[in-house]
């Protein structure tokens, strides 16, 4: 498992984050052992939202309610929630920002969380606001750490005029196959070419000019939570067909290779798992540190459809 140290942060951890939105309906035991699967490949870092579940905190209620960290055990684990998706609405106002932070520290059981991302851009949100709950949140130490998600950089330049503190990760969604970020500045300036629509004006170059993290969510779906490419060999057979061959060639588990397809790239990206499955988690994390070389990277890149002009 590689292990890196993030930007701006005292953070050292994996490049492999277990997501656990999914976790809801899952007993006490399936939380530990989904837990377990996890730290024995090597994962210390672990998602939440406030948002995940049923209802608010929901997930965060279970995993607190069924994994206990040690003190020690505890600053040996990165635990990041989010922040700001309401019901029907998005809501970055201090007052809302406090309450789910306190909420979410209950709800996980835990004084602390060392990274507090801003889920999703609300455009009401005054930057002022944010950095004040951002200072209290800071001062009374119950978050370490701050970032965003799916967030442009221009809405990034927006928040760092008032917040203080650094902004170290950007939570985006990203697959093979769900992959403009990357796909649409390897195909720039094409004429008639959908690829080359910039959809997000220049995430992933401004994260690594900046400093910052991306985490890759859904690194398994074909695109918006509409399923698995993994195994669907009728929508995706080339696709499917180069990642049993490379698989093979590094001798790793089919769902190593997607992960790899992320973690291979040079922006030093992390991968959120969503898995509920042990296995399914052991056999992805394989994919932290496989060395696909460059020509085997366009290869998928190009098999899931993308264009090399
Ligand atoms: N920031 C955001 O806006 C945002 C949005 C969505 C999600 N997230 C975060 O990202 C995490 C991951 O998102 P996600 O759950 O959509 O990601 P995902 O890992 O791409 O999708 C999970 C789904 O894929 C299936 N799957 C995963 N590996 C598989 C394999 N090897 N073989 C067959 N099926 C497999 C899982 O089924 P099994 O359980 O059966 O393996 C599950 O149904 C979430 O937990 C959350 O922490 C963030």
């Amino acid at each position: 498992m590689k292990t890196f140290t993030l930007p701006n942060t005292d953070i050292t951890a994996s490049n492999i984050i277990l997501g656990l939105m999914r976790i809801s309906s899952l007993s006490d035991e399936e939380i530990r052992t989904l837990v377990g699967s996890a730290r024995d490949a090597g994962i210390t870092f672990f998602d939440h939202a406030d948002v995940y579940g049923t209802e608010p905190h929901g997930c965060e209620t279970r995993f607190g309610q069924a994994v206990t960290f040690s003190a020690a055990d505890r600053e040996s684990v990165v635990i990041q929630s989010k922040v700001g998706i309401r019901k029907g609405y998005w809501d970055f106002s201090k007052q809302h920002i406090l309450e789910s932070v306190d909420e979410s520290l209950a709800a996980l059981q835990t004084e602390y969380l060392d990274l507090l991302l801003l889920h999703r851009p609300d455009t009401l949100m005054e930057p002022e606001e944010v950095a004040a709950a951002f200072d209290t949140l800071q001062a009374a130490g119950k978050v370490r750490n701050f970032g965003v998600s799916n967030q442009t950089p221009g809405q990034v330049e927006l928040l760092k005029r008032s917040v203080k503190q650094p902004l170290v990760v950007n939570q985006v969604q990203l697959s093979i196959t769900h992959a403009p970020l990357i796909a649409q500045g390897i195909a720039a300036n094409m004429a008639g070419l959908d690829q080359s629509i910039d959809r997000d004006n220049g995430i992933l170059d401004y994260s690594r000019l900046h400093d910052i993290t991306l985490q890759a969510w859904s690194p398994f779906q074909k695109g918006f939570f509409d399923g698995v490419f993994l195994g669907d060999r009728e929508n995706y057979p080339e696709l499917n067909e180069v990642i049993d061959e490379l698989a093979g060639k590094y001798g790793v588990a089919t769902a190593a290779i997607p992960v790899a397809w992320i973690t291979r790239h040079p922006a030093n990206m992390q991968v959120v798992l969503g898995t509920t499955n042990p296995a399914h988690v052991k056999d992805s994390a394989a994919g932290s540190d496989v060395p696909l070389t460059s020509e085997e990277w366009y290869r998928l890149f190009t098999a899931a459809g993308h264009k090399l002009p």
